[in-house]
């Protein structure tokens, strides 16, 4: 019997959830729209949010659940990575909600996290199985041997895929985050109509900062020809600039799987949200024999099911935290 409380503030998105006994009950997430009119993330705005925020979600989680705060066994909560101010007020609250109760810390790594979000709903992976982790801040393909033990196969070596769509959407003058713009448009477009140059990187790493530049001249040329260019082409845009990155992630993970002998495939992270990368997933499915896993919406970007979820796995193997444990933004794997 565990009853875990889970606390995700890495980012922009504060969120709380309570797992009982290995079933994720509720996730609320609190979204903080201010960051829109900067055109990013704001970290100063993010952590005073988080604050106003913070007790609100916790509460409302708890009473949801249909439980008493003292029948918490344990608090999971996002120690890193992410920004510092924003961990700093959900990872304080933790443990000081942990310290009050006298009840166990459970310190969790948030792209771990993003990977354990299979283990809410049916169906489950085994382990070992892959995992093609997609972010605003991570790409990385994982050999997930079980909950803590994790190898790297390959990863970006410069911006995140995640980025790679919000710089696009940008240069296309669509409003942050725009990664979930550029799948909108592309629902309607054309993505053979425009070509980007991949870049090309060893074994089963990545690159993407190089298509940033490749859209950018691309844009530059066509715009002094005609004012409008992106305005008329918009929709055909979105959908090649979204394959040219699908595919790039494709080639890399189909590569990962035959090299490992692994035919369990999962996708992780906010940018398994996209609809073209979840299409091209179940046909590189049908072509490998792969069995695919992919996340609920709501469990793909930020969100706290995942953590109270990587909470409940960890509170078994008793991996608890102390109260002197500080935040890590740069938290290593
Ligand atoms: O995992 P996440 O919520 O936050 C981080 O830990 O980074 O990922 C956020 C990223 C953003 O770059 C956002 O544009 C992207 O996920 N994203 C999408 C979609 N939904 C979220 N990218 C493409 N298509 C989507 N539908
Ligand atoms: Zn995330």
């Amino acid at each position: 019997m565990a009853v875990i409380l889970g606390i995700e503030s890495s980012c922009d998105e504060t969120s709380a959830s309570v797992c009982i006994n290995g079933k994720v009950i509720n996730n609320e997430i609190a979204s903080q729209d201010i960051h829109t009119q900067y055109g990013g993330v704001v970290p100063e705005l993010a952590s005073r949010e988080h604050q106003r925020n913070i007790v609100p979600v916790v509460d409302h989680v708890i009473n949801n659940a249909g439980i008493e705060v003292n029948e918490l066994n344990a608090i999971a909560y996002t120690r890193g990575p992410g920004l510092l101010g924003a961990l700093l007020i959900g990872s304080s609250f933790a443990k000081s909600m942990a310290a009050s109760l006298n009840i166990p810390l459970i310190p969790i790594h948030h792209m771990k996290a993003h990977v354990l979000a299979h283990f809410i709903d049916d169906p489950r992976p085994d382990f070992p199985f892959i995992c093609l982790t997609v972010s605003g801040g991570h790409t990385q393909i994982l050999k997930v041997k079980n909950a803590t033990d994790m190898v790297i196969l390959g990863q970006t070596q410069d911006d995140a895929v995640g980025e790679a769509f919000d710089k696009a959407a940008k240069l296309l003058g669509l409003p942050y985050p725009g990664g979930p713009m550029i799948d909108k448009l592309a629902l309607e477009g054309d993505s053979d109509k425009f070509l980007f140059a991949k870049s090309e990187m060893p074994a089963l790493d990545y690159s993407f900062s190089g298509i940033k530049t490749s859209i950018l001249y691309f844009l530059r040329k066509e715009l002094k020809q005609d004012n409008d260019f992106i305005e008329k082409n918009k929709h055909d845009l979105a959908a090649s600039i979204q394959k040219t990155l699908i595919s790039m992630l494709m080639t890399k993970l189909v590569n990962a799987a035959r090299q490992e002998g692994i035919r369990q495939i999962a996708i992780a992270g906010g940018v398994s949200a996209n609809s073209g990368l979840r299409n091209t997933l179940k046909d590189e499915a049908e072509k490998n024999g792969w069995e695919i896993f992919i996340p609920d919406f709501q469990y793909c970007t930020d969100n706290a099911g995942m953590i109270a979820m990587s909470g409940h796995l960890l509170f078994e193997q008793r991996m608890f935290g102390k109260l002197t444990d500080s935040p890590l933004p740069r938290m290593p794997f």
